[in-house]
C-alpha cells in the first residue's frame, strides 16, 4: 500500500535526478507547461505551491506577493531553496496545512494531484487557506488519451534507464502513479463536490496533460 511515507521516501531518494528525468519524460515541455499554467492565473497576492518539489513553479512565478512552497520531502525542499532564495519553503502536508484561513490568493499543484493520498482532505484545506474567489491551478496527467502510450514508454523503452536512475521499486512507484491518474472529468467532479468552479481547462500533448484553473466558489 502506498502511504505518505512512501511518497516522501521516493521523492527524497530521487530528488537529485528529478529535474533531469522530468525533462526527459515530458520531451522538454514541462518548463513551458508550468509557465502556461502560471499565465492562466491572476498575478495578485500570495501564492502557495503544494508539492513544490525542486521549486520550479515558484521560481517561474511572477505574482506580487509571497511565494510559499510546501513538500513532504526535505531533500526536494533543499534543492528548491537553492534555486529560489526569495521563496519560502517548508516541510508540510498539503492535506493538513499550517496556514491561517484566507492566507493565499492562489494555489498551484504541478504533477502532484494524482500523488495525494486523500484528495478530499487536500481540497478542504485548499478552500480554507484560499481567500474568497481564490484560484486553484492544477497541471497533471489525464487518465485517458495518451496515457496507455506513456505507460508503454515507461514499461518498455524507458524502463532500463528508469531502473538505472531510480532503482526497481521507485520505478514501479512511478508507473503505479501514472496508472492511478484521474480522468479530467473525474478531477472536475471532485473539484465541484468540494466547492470549486472550474473556469479554464487547456490540454497539452494530444490531451495527455491538462492545465486547469478552478475558483473557490
Ligand atoms: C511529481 S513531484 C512534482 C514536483 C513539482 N511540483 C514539479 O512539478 O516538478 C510530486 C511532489 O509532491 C510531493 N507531495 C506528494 N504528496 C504531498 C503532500 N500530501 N503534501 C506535500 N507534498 C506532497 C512529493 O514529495 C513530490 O515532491
Amino acid at each position: 500500500m502506498i502511504t505518505k511515507k512512501t511518497v516522501e521516501d521516493v521523492f527524497s531518494v530521487v530528488s537529485k535526478k528529478y529535474d533531469f528525468f522530468l525533462n526527459l519524460v515530458t520531451f522538454g515541455k514541462i518548463d513551458l507547461w508550468q509557465r502556461e499554467l502560471l499565465d492562466m492565473l491572476s498575478h495578485e497576492g500570495n501564492r502557495l505551491d503544494v508539492g513544490t518539489g525542486t521549486g520550479e513553479v515558484l521560481l517561474k512565478s511572477q505574482n506580487r506577493g509571497l511565494r510559499v512552497g510546501i513538500d513532504l520531502s526535505l531533500p526536494m525542499l533543499r534543492l528548491a531553496k537553492e534555486k529560489c532564495k526569495v521563496c519560502h519553503f517548508l516541510a508540510a502536508d498539503g492535506e493538513n496545512m499550517p496556514f491561517k484561513e484566507g492566507s493565499f490568493s492562489s494555489i498551484t499543484l504541478s504533477l502532484v494531484f494524482r500523488h495525494l493520498i486523500n484528495r478530499k482532505a487536500f481540497l478542504g484545506e485548499a478552500r480554507r487557506v484560499l481567500k474568497e474567489g481564490g484560484e486553484l491551478a492544477l497541471l497533471d496527467i489525464n487518465r485517458f488519451s495518451l496515457k496507455p502510450i506513456l505507460v508503454f514508454l515507461m514499461e518498455f523503452p524507458l524502463k532500463p534507464l528508469g531502473i538505472l536512475l531510480f532503482g526497481r521499486d521507485k520505478w514501479a512507484f512511478f508507473i503505479h502513479s501514472l496508472q492511478n491518474a484521474l480522468s479530467l472529468e473525474e478531477v472536475k467532479r471532485e473539484l465541484k463536490e468540494e466547492g470549486f468552479n472550474v473556469v479554464e481547462v487547456q490540454r497539452r500533448l494530444f490531451g495527455a496533460v491538462y492545465l486547469l484553473v478552478a475558483r473557490k466558489g
